[in-house]
């Protein structure tokens, strides 16, 4: 009884790894530290972090005095809302993305809307759906608190006096707003648009540089990868489960890696995986409606209020021309932190991993044609292999305790 136990444990291990399985486990490990932010000087300055962590959960920067970006990004969550798609003040059509290690993104948002940290966080303050608010309202709500009015201005500087209505109306020229505001801000003198806007970026390079904390510690997978790349197999068996051990063969083996490469599992490129639409909802643009968002951003990269106009993130994004195959595409998401991210894919419509990996060995009702996406084919696995790969994906979490 007992030996047929250990022969079927031993028998389930994976022990005859390949040269070329072992190499490729040392390209998924470690998670190196992020790169430099260089179009944001304050993003390493722990007096903007210490600011920016105020401003992310500060529910007074809303609408109704009751969203903060917290409210969707939870830590508990691995900052993300565990819904379907995201509610702030309406329900959007988007899923909510993690902040784990975001300071390795580059093109933030699921259609890469924007080129920076600092420009994807002045977003959601003037989304209708989300804070719903304007980036004068914005500024005026931190100069009426004492004390982060005067922790913001020693990192930042004075902040533009707005007290006067006429002169500095709440408005905005973000096209999703409301029209008053953009009519209230195209009757503004520029030089007030430009003290406005040199401020509203100065939040968002706050929020980035509080972003860049959050920095998640390996996981069991990661230990796994290490030994086996160096050799020790038995450190590589005991450091995650049977089943995701053969997950990783079947994960190698499928070219999930043809996208999700590297540390985080990410090529950091945009693609089509595939994903039905939603029912009864016209599919999902992505980066086709993404790209241009940066492209005529005050805010972008290249822009007026960048540290390093010549940066290579700044030439990144502004030089690619609009091209008709960006229609339907997505960021391809790092595959860390999965355990708590659910809902998946940009509209959240599959709820568990089983049905992600269904989704790719079946290929059911997947929108291939549209793009012409070459590098997705039915898997053929069996029910056992796709437990083996959801066991595999998931030795990519780490508990983080709150
Ligand atoms: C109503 C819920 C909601 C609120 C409030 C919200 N977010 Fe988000 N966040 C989302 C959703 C949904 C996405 C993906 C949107 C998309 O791609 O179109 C997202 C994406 C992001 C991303 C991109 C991550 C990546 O990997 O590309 C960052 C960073 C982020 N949010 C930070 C913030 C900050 C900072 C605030 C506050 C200023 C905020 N969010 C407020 C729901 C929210
Ligand atoms: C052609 C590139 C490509 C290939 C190959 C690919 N993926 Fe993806 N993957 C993506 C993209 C792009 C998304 C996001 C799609 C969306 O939101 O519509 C994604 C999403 C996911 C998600 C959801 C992540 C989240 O946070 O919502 C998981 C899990 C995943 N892929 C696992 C896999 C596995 C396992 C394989 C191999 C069987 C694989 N992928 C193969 C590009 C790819």
């Amino acid at each position: 009884m007992m030996s047929s136990m250990v022969l079927l444990l031993v028998l389930a291990q994976v022990t005859d790894w390949t040269t070329e399985e072992r190499r490729l486990a040392s390209t998924f490990t470690p998670v190196p530290a992020a790169p430099k932010s260089l179009t944001n000087r304050f993003a390493d300055d722990p007096n903007a972090a210490a600011v920016g962590v105020r401003l992310f959960h500060d529910e007074r920067l809303s609408a109704n005095g009751k969203i903060s970006c917290a409210h969707c990004h939870r830590v508990e969550h691995a900052f993300t809302d565990q819904k379907r798609v995201a509610v702030g003040l309406g329900t959007g059509t988007r899923n909510t993305m993690s902040l784990l290690d975001v300071a390795h993104v580059r093109q933030p948002f699921w259609d890469g809307a924007a080129d920076s940290l600092w420009m994807q966080a002045l977003e959601p303050f003037e989304a209708p759906l989300e804070h719903g608010i304007d980036r004068v309202t914005v500024l005026r709500k931190i100069i009426e608190d004492d004390p982060l009015r005067k922790a913001f201005t020693k990192v930042f500087g004075a902040l533009p006096d707005v007290s006067d209505h006429s002169r500095f109306p709440p408005a905005t020229p973000r096209l999703e707003a409301p029209v008053a505001l953009r009519e209230a801000w195209s009757r503004m003198e520029a030089e007030d648009q430009a003290l406005v806007n040199a401020a509203y970026a100065n939040v968002g390079k706050a929020i980035e540089a509080f972003e860049r904390t959050l920095v998640s510690p390996p996981a069991p997978f990661d230990a796994f990868a290490a030994a086996l790349a160096s050799g020790d197999d038995q450190a590589a068996a005991r450091a995650i489960s049977p089943a995701a051990q053969r997950g990783f063969r079947i994960f190698l083996a499928v070219g999930c890696r043809n996208c999700h490469s590297g540390p985080r599992f990410t090529d950091e490129g945009f693609h089509s995986n595939g994903t039905p639409p939603t029912a009864g909802q016209r599919p999902d643009p992505g980066r086709w409606l993404g790209h241009p968002k940066v492209l005529r951003s005050a805010f972008r990269a290249d822009g007026l209020y960048s540290d390093d106009r010549a940066s290579d993130q700044a030439r990144g994004t502004a030089s690619t021309p609009r091209q008709p195959d960006m229609v339907g595409t997505f960021r391809t998401p790092t595959l860390r932190h999965l355990e708590h991210t659910g809902p998946y894919m940009h509209d959240g419509s599959m709820s568990s991993l089983i049905e992600v990996v269904r989704h790719y060995n079946r290929l059911e009702g997947a929108m291939l044609d549209h793009h012409g996406e070459a590098l997705l084919q039915p898997l053929g696995l069996d029910e056992p292999s796709e437990l083996d790969l959801v066991a595999f994906l998931r030795s990519l979490s780490v508990q983080v305790d709150r």
